[in-house]
């Protein structure tokens, strides 16, 4: 790990010490993955402007997001079974970004639980949070959340049904892995995972395993989504979580305007424009292609992160100058993970921020605030909001 030069090495590595079918599940997008496609092809389109000749000796990456400083304008999102890329997942993800000066987000499906994260990191995180049948599990999750800390809830509004990934099909993904041969063998060439998930906390959804009544040996993503997941989800929903939750609400997967609007309505503190990193609506735009219609209609009243395709720190500075205020990563620092536990993740992050920090360099700003539609071409100083 020690000669990853970018993200993508990172990727490389984690393919071959992570089981085929927990890579896949975290590579994979939705369908035909034209969605998956689009958010890479649509930054990379973006051109940053070289200028020269501008005194960047004294670069500073932090900004605010929230009323919280963060070192770097960079998020963990929630990653669903995030302890199958490396056991623990969750605590050296929420440990690496602790070190880093940015924000963790613990998915409702990850393996480690509420509990085990608070406990190990002693630190707030945020929480992510779906929504499910019973209601009264919801509130007790956010109830269990607030014990333990979190002071942002993240609560993901785009998968009321799953959108597949033709991979997990393929790889009949469970969790933990069915000891059927085809996973036998597979496994038993990676060693190091087996070692990392034996010593590990949880080897099941933490947060609802035991405490679902009849969800006790829930083993499928897809199968639990099916049954617990809501589709009735809907608007008046945000509005008894908004009065329920009392921290810093952030609403994420929000693609279009007038959803932006109703969110900022709502009384949302944030929201990220997200289409779930092409794993949901296959055929939808780009994350990128809708940030600058979101940041023109509610830029002024909420607080805007994105995510969607970041695999470089010039995608960050691309986001920015569009008007994000920070952006979320996920499977950037997952490959993290699965290449190398905390210190993989904590490799991730570097990577991004020095990545970052060039760009900005060589693109004549030295404050991330400083960074709007003037570095990009086609922009203009008022691209952001
Ligand atoms: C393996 C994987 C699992 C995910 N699980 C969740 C989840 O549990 N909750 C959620 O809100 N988003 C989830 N997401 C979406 C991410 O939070 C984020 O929106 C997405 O990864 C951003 O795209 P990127 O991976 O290209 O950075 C997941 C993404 C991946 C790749």
């Amino acid at each position: 790990m020690k000669t990853a030069a970018c993200i993508d090495d990172l990727r490389a590595i984690a393919q071959r010490r992570v089981p085929r079918a927990f890579y896949d599940y975290a590579a994979s997008g939705s369908y035909s993955e034209q969605t998956l496609r689009a958010n890479r092809a649509d930054l990379e389109a973006i051109i940053l402007k070289q200028r020269v000749l501008v005194d960047v000796s004294a670069r500073d990456l932090s900004t605010t997001v929230l009323g919280k400083k963060l070192a770097a304008p960079l998020i963990l999102a929630p990653v669903g079974l995030l302890g199958m890329q490396h056991g623990d997942g969750e605590i050296l993800a929420a440990r690496a970004a602790n070190e880093a000066g940015i924000p963790y987000t613990l998915s409702t499906m990850s393996i480690g639980s509420i509990e085990h994260v608070a406990e190990a990191t002693g630190k707030p995180f945020w929480f992510q949070l779906y929504v499910i049948r019973d209601r009264n599990f919801s509130k007790q999750l956010m109830d269990r959340a607030l014990k333990a800390q979190v002071d942002t809830l993240v609560l993901t509004v785009d998968l009321q049904v799953l959108g597949q990934r033709h991979r997990d099909v393929h790889n009949g993904l469970t969790v933990p892995p069915e000891f059927r041969i085809k996973n036998v063998i597979d496994i038993a060439t990676k060693p190091a995972w087996i070692w990392s998930v034996l010593k590990a906390k949880s080897w099941t959804f933490g947060n609802i395993s035991g405490h679902v009544p009849g969800m006790e040996n829930v083993n499928s993503l897809s199968k639990w989504t099916q049954d617990q997941f809501d589709p009735a989800l809907n608007w008046k929903d945000v509005e008894w979580i908004k009065k329920y939750w009392p921290g810093k609400l952030i609403i994420k997967g929000i693609l279009d305007v007038d959803d932006a609007k109703m969110a900022v309505e709502l009384g949302a503190d944030g929201i990220v424009v997200s289409n779930h990193g092409g794993r949901q609506l296959d055929g939808t735009s780009s994350s990128i292609r809708m940030l600058p219609r979101v940041v023109a209609a509610v830029g002024q009243q909420t607080e805007i992160l994105f995510d969607g395709g970041i695999r470089t720190g010039a995608d960050i500075e691309r986001a920015l100058a569009l008007g994000a205020k920070a952006c979320m990563i996920g499977r950037a620092y997952a490959w993290g993970l699965g290449a190398g536990g905390q210190q993989g993740v904590a490799k991730a992050i570097d990577i991004l921020k020095k990545e970052l920090s060039v760009t900005m360099a060589l693109t004549g700003v030295a404050k991330v605030s400083e960074i709007d539609g003037h570095v990009i071409e086609g922009g203009t100083a008022q691209t952001k909001a």
